[in-house]
C-alpha cells in the first residue's frame, strides 16, 4: 500500500502555460492509487480543456461554483471535506493573493477556504511576478498560516525571460504530495545514507569498483525525507537521480566519500552505510595510461579507511548506526562478527548470489540483526519495502535511545 492509495486528492488548477503539466500530474496521482477531482478556474480552461482531465481522472472536472447538477452530486463544501490533500498547479500570483488575503469567490477559492486537509501550492509565473515584493508577501502569508509551497525552478520561462518561475516537474510535486501523506515518524531526525560504489582509479582510464548501482541506498534516503527526516546521501558515481528533498554529496572514491561522511557525521543523528566501499586501493595512480607489456604488471594495493568503523567509533558518534554486509557465504557468521567488530546497532545482511538479491536489481533478500544478537530475516521484497523495514527499526532504536 503506498501512500496515495485510497486518498481523495482535489487537483486545483488554474490558467497558466503550465496547465498542461499538471495532465501528466493527474496521471501520476491516479497511477498511485488515489481518487482525484480537478477543480480549475475559468482561465485554465482557455488552456486545456476540462475533457482531458475528465478523461483521465475518471471522475467529472468541476469549473463553476454555481453549477447546480455538479453542486447537487458533489458540492464544494463535500469536496472539501473528501480531501485527503489538495494540490493547486500551476498556482498563479492570482490565486496565491486571493487565498493570502481570504477571498473565496470562485469554486476553487471557495474550496481552498474550507478545506481542512493540508493544501500544497506548487507556483508557476513569469519571474518579474514572482519577484514583486507583493507576491513575495502574499506567499508569506501563506506560508505562516501553514499552507505548503514549493518553490518554482529556475529556467526559459513561456514568457521569454529566464529566472525562477517555472512550474517544478509533475515527479517533483507528485513527491512533495507523497511527503504529505506520509506520516512523519522521523520529523525532527537527520539521517545521512551513503549509496552506491567507489571507484580506485589505477590509471586515466581504469579502476577499480564493485557492481553497486546505488539503488538500496538511493530508496532509503527517499524513504526517510518521505517519513519527514532530514536526509543527506553521499553517492558514489550511479545513474541515479537524487530523490527530491534530497541533499545529495556526489564522491568518487572511498576516500573522497570517508571525508564527506566524517565533515557530515557531527550533524546526524543516524548513519547508514549502503554504499559498498572498496577495502583496497591501488598504491599509486598512474597519471599516464599503464601500456600493454610482455610481463602481467602486478598492482600494489593499500587499505582504505573504514569509514563505518570510524563514524561508529568517532567522538561525534551518531545515535545509530547502520551498516550492511554483503556476502556470498557464511552470511550469519560474517553478519555478526561485522556488527560486533563495527560496533554498530543494526547490521542489514544481504547475500548478494541469491537470485532477487543484492546489486542491481529492484528487490532484495535481506536479514537485520541488532546488537542483541537478534536476527530479524526479511522474504524477498523491493528496495522501497526492505528501506522502510530498517527504518521501522532504526526509529526503534532511537526512541529506546531517548
Ligand atoms: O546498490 P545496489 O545495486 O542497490 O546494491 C545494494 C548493495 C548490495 C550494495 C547493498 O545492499 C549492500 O550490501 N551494501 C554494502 C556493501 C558492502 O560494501 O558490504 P561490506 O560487507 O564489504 O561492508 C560492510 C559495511 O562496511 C558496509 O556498510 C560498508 O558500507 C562499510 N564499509 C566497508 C569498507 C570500507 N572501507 N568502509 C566502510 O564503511
Amino acid at each position: 500500500m503506498g501512500a496515495f492509495t485510497d486518498k481523495t486528492i482535489v487537483l486545483g488548477v488554474t490558467g497558466g502555460i503550465a496547465a498542461y503539466k499538471a495532465v501528466e500530474l493527474l496521471r501520476l496521482l491516479t497511477k498511485a492509487g488515489a481518487r482525484v477531482h480537478v477543480v480549475m478556474t475559468k482561465a485554465a480552461t482557455e488552456f486545456v480543456t476540462p475533457l482531458t482531465f475528465q478523461t483521465l481522472a475518471g471522475t467529472p472536472v468541476m469549473t463553476d461554483l454555481f453549477s447546480l447538477p455538479l453542486e447537487h452530486e458533489i458540492g464544494h463544501i463535500s469536496l472539501a471535506d473528501r480531501a485527503d490533500l489538495m494540490i493547486v498547479a500551476p498556482a498563479t500570483a492570482n490565486i496565491i493573493g486571493k487565498v493570502a488575503h481570504g477571498i473565496a469567490d470562485d469554486l476553487l477559492s471557495t474550496t481552498i477556504m474550507a478545506t481542512k486537509a493540508p493544501v500544497l501550492f506548487a507556483p508557476a509565473m513569469n519571474v518579474n511576478m514572482y519577484e514583486n515584493p507583493l507576491y513575495q508577501k502574499n506567499e508569506q502569508t501563506l506560508r505562516e498560516v501553514g499552507y505548503q509551497i514549493i518553490q518554482p525552478a529556475f529556467g526559459a520561462l513561456a514568457c521569454g525571460w529566464e529566472g525562477n518561475g517555472k512550474l517544478p516537474s509533475p515527479e517533483t510535486i507528485f513527491a512533495h504530495a507523497e511527503r504529505l501523506l506520509t506520516p512523519h515518524d522521523l520529523a525532527g531526525r537527520r539521517i545521512l545514507v551513503t549509496a552506491g560504489p567507489t571507484r580506485e582509479e589505477l590509471d586515466p582510464v581504469r579502476y577499480l569498483s564493485n557492481h553497486s548501482s546505488g539503488t538500496m541506498g538511493f530508496a532509503l534516503a527517499k524513504q526517510a525525507f518521505l517519513r519527514g527526516a532530514v536526509v543527506d546521501l553521499v553517492s558514489g558515481p550511479v545513474t541515479l537521480t537524487a530523490p527530491d528533498g534530497v541533499m545529495r554529496y556526489p564522491v568518487v572514491s572511498a576516500q573522497e566519500m570517508h571525508e564527506q561522511v566524517m565533515q557530515l557525521l557531527p550533524k546526524v543523528d543516524v548513519i547508514i552505510k549502503a554504499a559498498a566501499v572498496a577495502d583496497y586501493r591501488p598504491v599509486m595512480r598512474q597519471s599516464n595510461k599503464i601500456k600493454k607489456g610482455d610481463a602481467a604488471p602486478s598492482i600494489p594495493l593499500e587499505r582504505n579507511p573504514d569509514i563505518l568503523t570510524e563514524a561508529s567509533t568517532s567522538s561525534a558518534r551518531p545515535k545509530v548506526v547502520v551498516g550492511f554486509a554483503a556476502e556470498t557465504h557464511n552470511l550469519e557468521a560474517y553478519a555478526k562478527k561485522k556488527l560486533h567488530e563495527k560496533r554498530l546497532d543494526l547490521l542489514v545482511a544481504n547475500d548478494v548470489t541469491q537470485e532477487g538479491a543484492g546489486f542491481g536489481c529492484q528487490t532484495n533478500i535481506a536479514t537485520i540483526f541488532d546488537a542483541t544478537g537478534h536476527a530479524q530475516a526479511l522474504p524477498c521484497m523491493t528496495k522501497e519495502a526492505l528501506a522502510n523495514r530498517i527504518l521501522d527499526r532504526v526509529l526503534e532504536q532511537l526512541l529506546q535511545k531517548r
